[in-house]
């Protein structure tokens, strides 16, 4: 049988193998530019790091805002993409690297802001510790993390009674408010939290500053 972990790795090969994935190839959650329209004011030709970036469109997006980008995925066909839609929009300063968010090949305090639309939530919980140690070491003091995950109205999950969902072999789990400050409440102060309702909707979008010290 086959670990929880290569079911994911296989279910994010097939949706780009097949282009059949339940997101945007290209066109970037508007969420997420307003966060990174904020940002440009504040940090300025910033460093960024897009965890889990997948076909690029984020990357790209923070690019053309003037952020120097870094992205990685662990899917080369994803990476691949990335690099060809970059090209195709004539986007220079990304830097596309084929990497586990588990453990990431960057030195400590190497970003000003960590971007992660739609990674948090496919991993499983044992990791999310190290998940979270990953981007804690990488980002500067007083960096930001910009955070798009699903909250407990994403469509997929309504009427059933487990939080945990694996469809077409990958998780899934959906985040309320009270998980997310637990999780990050210690290490991450909240600029800005909205959730997203809708057909699709479901999302929770966050700008979050890293506290000085842990709370
Ligand atoms: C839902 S997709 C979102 C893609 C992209 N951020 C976007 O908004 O279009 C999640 C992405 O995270 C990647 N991913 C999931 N777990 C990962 C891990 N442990 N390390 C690196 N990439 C991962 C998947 O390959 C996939 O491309």
């Amino acid at each position: 049988m086959k670990s929880a972990a290569e079911a994911n790795r296989q279910y994010f090969r097939e949706a780009y193998r097949t282009g059949k994935h339940g997101w945007a190839a290209n066109e970037p959650s508007p969420y997420a530019v307003d966060f990174l329209k904020r940002l440009e004011r504040l940090v300025p030709h910033g460093s960024l790091l897009d965890i889990g970036c997948g076909e690029g469109r984020h990357s790209i997006a923070a690019a053309r805002l003037g952020f120097r980008v870094t992205a990685i995925d662990f899917e080369p066909l994803a990476l691949s993409r990335a690099r060809r839609f970059a090209k195709a929009k004539k986007t220079a300063r990304i830097t596309f690297r084929q990497a586990d968010i588990l453990s990431l090949p960057f030195p400590d305090s190497r970003f000003d802001i960590v971007l992660d639309y739609g990674c948090l939530h496919h991993q499983r919980k044992s990791d999310w510790s190290a998940y979270r140690a990953g981007i804690l070491r990488v980002l500067k003091p007083r960096g930001f993390y910009v955070l798009s995950v699903f909250s407990a109205g994403f469509r997929l999950f309504r009427g059933s009674r487990r939080p945990w969902h694996i469809k077409y072999g990958a998780y899934r789990r959906y985040f309320t408010r009270k998980d997310l400050a637990v999780f990050f409440g210690r290490y991450f102060e909240v600029v800005k939290m909205t959730e997203e309702r809708g057909e699709d909707g479901g999302f929770w979008h966050i700008l979050e500053q890293r506290r000085a010290e842990p709370n």
